[in-house]
Order: C-alpha cells, then structure tokens, then sequence
C-alpha cells in the first residue's frame, strides 16, 4: 500500500528532482507521509515528512538533495503511527543502508528483539527498520551484497518488496508477493512498485517475478532468485500512454474520470477480444463458477450474480477475496474462479487466487493493469482498458467491469445485441453529466447529516451498495446500501424526521418499481426523506435525481453515476480531497 521509488542516474545529474517528481505520481499508494535519501559523497542524506508530497517538498525541500543515487517513499501506515520518525526511509543503526519498505515483514518483533540483542538501536516503530539493520548485521558477517540479500529474505516473513541503498553505490530491489519493476531508461535505472513512478525516463522495463531480486549500480543490474540463481528476464517495451495522467481542465482526477466514461465505457475489453471466447468457453464447461473481488470490484461480482444466470443460465457465486480463505471446500479442478480488480494487485484477491489455484481450478480475471500480479496469475484476462484510475474511489473501473460482464453476456446470447446499444447508454451517461444540478443541490443540503441509506432490488441492490461506498469513502459520512426488501426486517427502525434515504428506483417492468414504492411509503410514515434515482419523477420523492430511459438491462450502468458524482461533491462540501480520502490507498496490498 505504499510506493518505493529508486533511481541511478549515469549522468551526473541530481536524482531528487526525479524522485520527488515520481513520488507525487505514485502517492495514490498511500499518502500519508513521503520521505527520501540519496547518496552524497558516500554519505546518506535523508529527509522525510508528514503529509502529501507537494506539501513535504514545500517545507523540506526534498528536490534539492544532493546525490545521484536515490530512493523514495510515500507511506500507508500499518507499523506505527503516521509521524515522522516512522516515514521511510529508515537506515540501519550504522547509518550504511537505507531502506523504502511496501508490504508487512510479519516476524520483525523477534527479529527486532534479536537484532536489538545484538546491540542495535532503533528509532521507529515500523516493521521496517528491521531490514536495513539485518542486511547491515549479516554483511558485517562478512558476507558478500548478493548473499546478504539471501540470508535476509530467508529470515523474512511476509509479503513485502524493498529497496534498499548502500554506500558503495548500489540500489538492491526484493520482490516477494509486492509489486516491483526495473526500469532502463537512456540516463539511468529505475526501480519501482509502478510504471507510473518512471514512465517518462524509461522505455523498457523488467517485471520481476516473485521471489527475485535485482542489484543494481552505474554499470548494470543483475538478477537473481532467492536461492541465488541468475534470472535473466527479458525486457518490455513500455507504452508512452503510461506517462499522461494529468487533471487537465478538471480540478480533481476523480471529477475527471466520472466523466472519462462516456468513452471508456465503449473501449472495456476491446483490446481482449479473443479472451471474451477463451472466457465464453470456459465458462460454459465449468461446473461452478465463483466471482471474487474486493470493494467495488466486489460490487461487480455482485451485478454479475444478478445479471448472468437469466441470460447464461450459468449460477454465479460471489465470495468477497478477503473471505475466500473460508471456502476451502468449494474448489477443485471443475470450479473456475474470476477475479475481478482494477489493480491487480490487491493482496486479497492475489491471495484468493493462489488458493483457488491450489485446488486446481481455472482463473479467469477482468482487470486494468494487464501486466499486474492479477493478470499473470490468471489462465486468461480481460483488460478494462480505462486507462490509469488515480482517484482513490473506483469510478470507471467500475462501469468498466460491468460493462465486460454485459459484453460476456452478449457471447452466450447474442440476441441480446449489447454492443450495439452501448452508444445509446453513453449517451444517456453524458446526459446525466451535462445536467448534474440535482446532485449538486441535493449534495449541497445533505452535506450536514451523518447517516444516509441507499435501497435498490434485485440487480440495483448491488449499486446501493456501491453508492454507499462511494460517499462512505469520498465524504466520510456513514452511508449503507440495503435490498429494499430488506427493509422490513430491522433497518426500518432507524427511520426517523432525520433521515434519507436514496431509493434507486428505474421505471422497470414492474420486477422492481411498484414494491420500491411501497417501501417509500413505509419509510415516508415514519418522516425520513426519500431521494428518487428514476427516469420518471413520482411525487412521492422529496428530492429526485433524473435518469435518462433506457432499456432496462443496461440501468446499473447509469444509475451509478449520480452516486459517484454525489460522493465527490459531498466530498467538496465537506472540504475534502476527494482524490485522496483519508486512510485509504488505491491499492490495497496488506491483508
Ligand atoms: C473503491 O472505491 C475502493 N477504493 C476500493 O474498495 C477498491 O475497489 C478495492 O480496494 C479493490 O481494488 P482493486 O479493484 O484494485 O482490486
């Protein structure tokens, strides 16, 4: 959850400018504290800070260390508070390696108690600072860089990736179940836990695998796996795609990317086209077929549960990623597992995976980053191909992902004539966008309550549930996505003259519209207020959100729109960052 950056630069160039310029791109990682070090005339030069990297480089200035070695950090706490002294990058107690850390070193208290019985001091109360003084304290052995490296992941546990500078000008990059790639650029090596920290210097990259390590310096890098094996990996030319994430004219990547989706709804998985019969037939010869996802990728797998069995005929089963440990039994080789993600990276659903792969089963995934650990794990992937999602809260991705789902659809039954219709959905996504007011005032009156409900049924209960993360996460106010059946059953109860509640409510063919009408007369008689999501107004709404008609198929597509645009005004009028909400990090890679 949190980016390491390095770099060496063969010219004589300062690499903090790079580096801090990198950080800013790769804080979406997390971004609660930023530091750097580089080396200066065999002296490591640290600074490092609570807060957004614009903010630290602002007070610190970062930018003007000296060194053309270097390596940086931006934090998602998970070892001890968000201060300074627990922003990365630690050194060891000999002040001779420094060390940017992502991932969790799980035994590092008694690894820590060993070292400190060694005499070894420490200063923080990070996982991390165990690294650079066990690599220090094995390399005083006597042992060369390449075995320290050895002995220090074997006595390590855990899911991490590292980089590590030492004095006689070396980065070492460790990759064990985080993301870490090698990039060759024409002034130097960079080394990162995405393309995007170096996208602009380099042209090709190396994806290291799991279990590997490469030790870099001016005059080259070598690979090798834990056991010390050479590993000679090829090199991949890089999209220069992957360099152009900017806000453009719009204030918030977030506010951008709602609106990118009038054009990446019609681009999901067109760049997969052969996969969609790869997935078709499989799908089709699988005797179960389980959907795991985290979050809002979660959401889709709900939408697919609703959406597949009427036109497929094939039953979906959704297991959330961080759960799927607890269903050990369903697996084996007839089952096909497809994980949903925009990442590919998300420890939970990597980890899902693998023990889905144990019992011999097939992984289909649906994913943006198609060079992520997802994408690799899996016998066959689909590419959202939304292009890079910086905000914090997935918006494209996830029209995205149900988008594929529809278009999968399509394969079982081409009667169904989606992609054809896309346009007309697209059309109706940029009609909502063009006449956004009744968010905007509806968000502006709601911005003091605490609580907000959201009920939908049947396929619209898993976009209830996706409009109350949304505005959980963009605008901290408690929000909770029921099946409005469910209402009768205990939420009722929390129905007084103070509540909302947001009723997704599309003029169907009666599966849904008349019974959430009789819901909004229940909650009515208890004095809450009802937003309508509909494309029909009914005066039984005290607030109402227009949609446009559509043929009813294609409505959780839209009507997850108004909700995302609600999160981030919420978020405005709170006086949030709603690219970066508090706590939380676009890639969730702890368990
Ligand atoms: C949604 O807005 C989130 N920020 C979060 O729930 C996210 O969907 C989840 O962490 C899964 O991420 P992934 O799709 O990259 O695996």
């Amino acid at each position: 959850m949190c980016s390491i950056i390095g770099c060496i630069h063969n010219s004589n160039l300062d690499v903090a400018n790079v580096l801090v310029e990198s950080m800013g791109k790769m804080e979406y990682r997390g971004y609660d504290s930023v530091g750097l070090a580089t080396l200066s005339d065999r002296e490591i030069l640290i600074k490092k800070g609570i807060g957004r990297v614009s903010h630290v480089n602002k007070e610190l200035s970062l930018n003007e260390l000296k060194g053309e070695i270097g390596i940086g950090h931006t934090r998602w706490a998970t070892h001890g508070g968000v201060t300074q002294s627990n922003a990365h990058p630690h050194v060891c107690a000999r002040s001779e390696i420094a060390v940017v850390h992502n991932g969790i070193i799980e035994n590092y208290l008694d690894l820590k108690n060993q070292l400190k019985n060694k005499g070894m001091t420490f200063k923080s109360d990070t996982d991390t600072e165990v690294i650079p003084n066990l690599l220090s304290s094995i390399i005083i052995e006597g042992n060369d860089l390449k075995n320290a490296v050895i002995k220090t992941v074997s006595k390590l546990t855990g899911q991490y990736s590292f980089i590590a500078m030492l004095k006689d000008k070396s980065l070492v990059g460790v990759k064990n179940h985080e993301p870490l790639i090698l990039g060759l650029g024409s002034d130097g090596y960079y080394l990162s836990s995405d393309i995007l920290g170096f996208a602009k210097h380099v042209d090709k990259v190396i994806y290291l695998d799991d279990e590997q390590f490469v030790i870099v310096n001016p005059s080259g890098y070598t690979i090798y796996d834990f056991k010390g094996n050479l590993v000679n990996l090829i090199p991949t030319k890089i999209s220069k795609t992957s360099e152009n994430v900017e806000k453009g004219k719009y204030e918030h990547f977030t506010i951008k990317e709602i609106h990118e989706q009038t054009s990446t709804v019609l681009q999901s998985g067109i760049e997969s086209l052969d996969e969609f019969d790869t997935f078709f037939n499989i799908l089709k010869t699988s005797k179960r077929v389980y959907v795991t996802g985290s979050g809002t990728s979660y959401n889709t797998a709900l939408v697919a549960k609703y959406l597949f069995p009427k036109i497929t005929g094939i039953s979906i089963e959704p297991i959330m990623s961080s759960e799927m440990k607890f269903f050990d039994d369903c697996f084996n080789e007839d089952t096909t597992l497809v994980a949903i993600s925009q990442s590919g990276e998300s420890t939970d659903v990597l980890n899902a995976v693998a023990f889905a792969k144990e019992k011999n089963s097939k992984i289909l995934s649906i994913v943006n980053t198609t060079t992520s650990s997802l994408a690799k794990a899996s016998d066959s992937f689909i590419g959202l191909n939304c292009g890079y999602e910086v905000g914090v809260a997935a918006t494209k991705s996830f029209t995205s992902q149900i988008t594929i789902l529809y278009r999968l659809l399509e394969k079982f039954d081409p009667s169904q004539k989606i992609s054809s219709q896309l346009n007309s959905v697209v059309d109706a996504i940029s009609k909502i966008l063009e006449n956004q007011k009744p968010v905007i005032d509806i968000s502006h009156a709601l911005k003091n309550i605490n609580n907000l409900y959201i009920l939908g049924r049947g396929v619209h209960y898993p976009i209830a549930k996706e409009g109350a993360l949304k505005i959980k996460e963009l605008s901290y106010i408690h929000a909770e996505g029921f099946a409005a059946g469910e209402l009768k059953h205990g939420p009722l109860a929390l129905m007084d003259e103070d509540t909302y509640v947001i009723v997704i409510n599309p003029k169907d063919d009666g599966s849904t519209y008349a019974d959430n009408l009789s819901n909004i007369s229940e909650i009515k008689s208890r004095g809450a207020k009802i937003i309508g999501v509909s494309d029909e107004f009914n005066q039984i709404y005290d607030y109402w959100i227009p949609l446009p008609t559509l043929p009813k198929l294609f409505y959780p597509l839209i009507e997850t729109i108004p909700f995302q645009l609600m999160a981030y005004y919420l978020s405005i009028e709170r006086g949030n960052d709603p690219d970066y909400p508090r706590n939380l990090a676009k890639c969730v890679t702890v368990k």
